[in-house]
């Protein structure tokens, strides 16, 4: 087992990541202060690893919530459904609570847990590789709005995540694919040798070898735990963690939530963000083909919607909680593995950005 530190003073802690660690009951118990324990999971994870997890904390007073499934149901009436069930069991402010599952269920139970009786402990148990690499880490909770992704929230850290390497051996290919987005995503903000590696690794990765997988998992919570501790609240560098988000937020908000995956999404728009930063001179086109092409071999989309054009990413551009002032910032490339966040492009280079054949651009890399 590895074990990472996030340092946010008082609010430090560990990320625990090996294969195994949901049947290792000291780990969580050394977490949790009370006796009583809310497992809030959805109803795929659930026939998976609940047991499991329910076995590790034998001893304490337990009550599980099994959420419907998706980002559909990332919302106010699936939160009221996690206070309905910590209600109804009395659960007091000693309460732990325990997120198992993706993203969706980390975001949606920690913001639960910042909420529940003005804010209880909880603990991070993410089961996807996107949760592992990203949402589990760093404090962002919250839900959907009909109107912008994830604008309704707060920050609230977990006392500690738990990365069980082995539950991505269930996870479907499409969704490993996706997380591999969030992977790749740190190699062109902050990590350039990142990126070699991921290259020489992707078959492995997308094989679900362990090895590899633990090391892109550690070396992207690593990434993630730096950029935290620097930038909790997200006043500066934070918010290079956010590459290809603007445009993929719009893709998801635009396509409905759950139509195409939170990692797709950030794949196309980061596809955009590489042919922004190549527009305007920071990227050559050889340093942005290679950025979509890592992309492309994790089988991700880099095509944006088709039916998608300017106004319509710009109407959901405008609410990114980048937006500050009325100008919208946008998290850009100087160079492969350094990442800016600005207001300050030529509008007429985001317009061509947002313009672009994307998909004559993706078959000439193909061909
Ligand atoms: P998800 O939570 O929807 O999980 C993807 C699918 O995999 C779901 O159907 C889930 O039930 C299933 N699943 C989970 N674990 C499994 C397993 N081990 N085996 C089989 N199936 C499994 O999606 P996600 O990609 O994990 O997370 C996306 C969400 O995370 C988005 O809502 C996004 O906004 C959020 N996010 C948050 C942050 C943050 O900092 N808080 C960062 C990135 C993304
Ligand atoms: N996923 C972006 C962040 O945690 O800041």
């Amino acid at each position: 087992m590895q074990t990472l530190h996030v340092e946010l003073g008082e609010r430090s802690y560990p990320i625990y990541i090996g294969s195994g660690l949901l049947a290792r009951p000291a780990l969580l118990a050394a977490h949790i202060a009370g006796r009583q324990v809310a497992v809030v999971t959805n109803e795929t994870v659930a026939p998976l690893y609940l047991q499991t997890l329910l076995q590790s904390l034998a001893g304490f007073n337990v009550t599980s919530v099994v959420l419907p499934d998706g980002e559909a149901h990332k919302n106010w009436e699936t939160l009221q459904l996690i206070f309905d069930g910590l209600l109804s069991a009395r659960h007091d402010r000693r309460t732990t609570v325990i997120a198992l599952g993706g993203g969706v269920i980390g975001d949606m139970a920690g913001f639960a847990a910042a909420c529940y009786q003005r804010g209880v402990d909880f603990i991070q148990v993410p089961t996807t590789l996107l949760s592992q690499v990203d949402s589990s880490v760093g404090g962002k909770t919250g839900i959907n709005h009909p109107l912008g992704k994830n604008m309704v929230g707060a920050f609230y850290q977990p006392k500690a995540v738990l990365i069980d390497t082995a539950s991505l051996e269930t996870l479907p290919a499409r969704e490993l694919s996706a997380g591999l987005a969030e992977v790749i995503k740190y190699g062109l903000i902050c990590d350039e040798p990142f990126l070699g590696w991921l290259e020489a690794n992707m078959s492995a990765l997308r094989n679900l070898d362990q090895g590899a997988l633990t090391y892109a998992i550690e070396r992207s919570c690593a990434a993630k735990a730096r950029v935290v501790g620097a930038d909790e609240r997200e006043s500066g560098v934070r918010a290079t963690l956010n590459l290809g988000h603007t445009f993929g937020h719009a893709i998801e908000t635009e396509q409905g939530y759950g139509v195409w995956l939170h990692g797709e999404a950030v794949a196309a728009g980061t596809v955009m963000a590489l042919e922004m930063s190549y527009r305007l001179g920071w990227l050559s086109a050889a340093e942005r083909d290679r950025g979509i092409h890592l992309l492309q071999a994790a089988g991700l989309p880099v095509v944006p919607p088709q039916d998608m054009g300017p106004e319509q990413f710009l109407e959901h551009m405008a609410v990114d909680k980048k937006v500050l002032d009325g100008q919208m910032r946008l998290v850009l490339l100087r160079h492969l593995g350094e990442a800016v966040v600005t207001a300050d492009y030529p509008r007429e280079i985001l317009d061509a950005t947002l313009r672009s054949d994307y998909r004559a651009l993706a078959q000439s890399l193909t061909s």
